[in-house]
């Protein structure tokens, strides 16, 4: 797909979210992150424990207010000042699937009323019979049947309930999803059955999604395009096969080095790149760069100043003082 061809679904301009921990302690989960998102693409999100990739999605979905920044979907205001029906629509449109499926189905709820909430909520069903086709329909579209419909959470496998928690997301007929961590409570076995599925609803559906993951390997298979972040920034955004054969960030050069390879020729040749230390707290994040702590290529300048997020290539963007070119000439002369 040339990038031109691409229509924007969602643009996220310097977003940020900050949490009040006490104390005059500001938390920066999200800090100022700027990327779109194209319609029908799968845009990988990936990156450690707590360097925000989850409170991204749910400022995104405006289950969080923004601290700062815009997030705008076709081109309006999500977070702007909005009417209940307005709010609803984006409700309808924007729908979120979570990492645990134990943990985001009610217990005490059928499937068929778990499934059912949205189309209650939007009034999408004309009455009882048609409330009911539609949970049949959706039951059989992720590869469930009828006879779930009146059975309790508790009595699935990890992988039959984030296939509900999918046909929940879908009751409403939705255009975007923010799927966080899908995949990762599930056995690496059910796994890429769950992706498939996604995949061939995305398909079928010509759905856009935010696929939320902890390591590369994982969202290689389903993005178009991934992001990297680091400590509340994205550090990198590239097509997914152009990310993988040419990291520029040294954090995704060293996220990648850690993936084992199957050949293991290959693999024993492999150079690893080890990042020392821990990464900072959000709470009091590094000057400059916060990646500089562990950057084995530190210089002077990425204590001092942010990096600018800038495209390096067509399509590849990147926050390193590596690829500044404003520095770089500086240098040479
Ligand atoms: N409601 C909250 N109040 C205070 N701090 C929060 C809140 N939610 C998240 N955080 C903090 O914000 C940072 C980012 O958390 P977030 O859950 O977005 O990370 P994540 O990348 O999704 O991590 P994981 O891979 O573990 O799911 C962490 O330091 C976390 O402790
Ligand atoms: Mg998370």
């Amino acid at each position: 797909m040339a990038v031109v061809e691409r229509e924007k679904l969602l643009e996220v301009k310097n977003l940020k979210k900050h949490f009040n921990v006490g104390k005059n302690a500001v938390l920066k989960a999200v800090d100022d992150v700027s990327f779109d998102i194209y319609k029908g693409e799968t845009l990988g999100l990936v990156g450690e424990s707590g360097c925000g990739k989850s409170t991204t999605g749910r400022t995104i979905i405006r289950l969080y207010e923004a601290t700062a920044g815009n997030v705008s979907y076709e081109g309006v205001d999500v977070h702007g000042k909005k009417s209940k029906k307005e709010l609803k629509s984006f409700n309808r449109k924007m729908q979120m699937i979570f990492q645990d499926p134990y943990a985001s189905l009610n217990p005490r709820m059928t499937i068929k009323d778990i499934i059912a909430e949205g189309i209650d909520i939007h009034g999408l069903a004309k009455n009882d019979k048609e409330r009911m086709e539609r949970v049949y329909e959706l039951l059989e579209t992720v590869g469930l049947n009828r006879a779930h419909a009146s059975r309790y959470p508790h009595e699935f496998s990890g992988g039959q309930r984030q296939r509900i928690g999918i046909a929940r997301a879908l009751a409403v007929d939705p255009d975007f999803i923010i799927a966080d961590e899908p995949i990762s409570a599930l056995d690496v076995s059910i796994q890429a059955q769950v992706v498939n599925l996604m995949m061939k609803l995305q398909k079928e559906r010509g759905l856009t999604y935010l696929f939320i993951a902890h390591d590369l390997s994982m969202v290689k298979h389903i993005s178009d395009r991934v992001g990297v972040m680091y400590l509340g920034n994205i550090v990198e955004l590239a097509e997914s096969d152009e990310l993988y054969e040419e990291p520029l960030h040294p954090y995704t050069q060293a996220l990648l080095s850690a993936i084992p390879v199957p050949d293991p020729e290959v693999e024993r040749s492999r150079e690893r790149i080890i990042l020392e230390g821990d990464i900072p707290s959000p709470i009091s994040p590094p000057s400059g760069c916060r990646f500089r702590t562990r950057c084995p290529h530190a210089m002077d300048v990425c204590a001092s100043a942010v990096p600018k997020w800038q495209e390096a290539r067509e399509g590849h963007w990147v926050a390193c003082h590596l690829y500044d070119n404003d520095l770089n000439n500086e240098n040479k002369q």
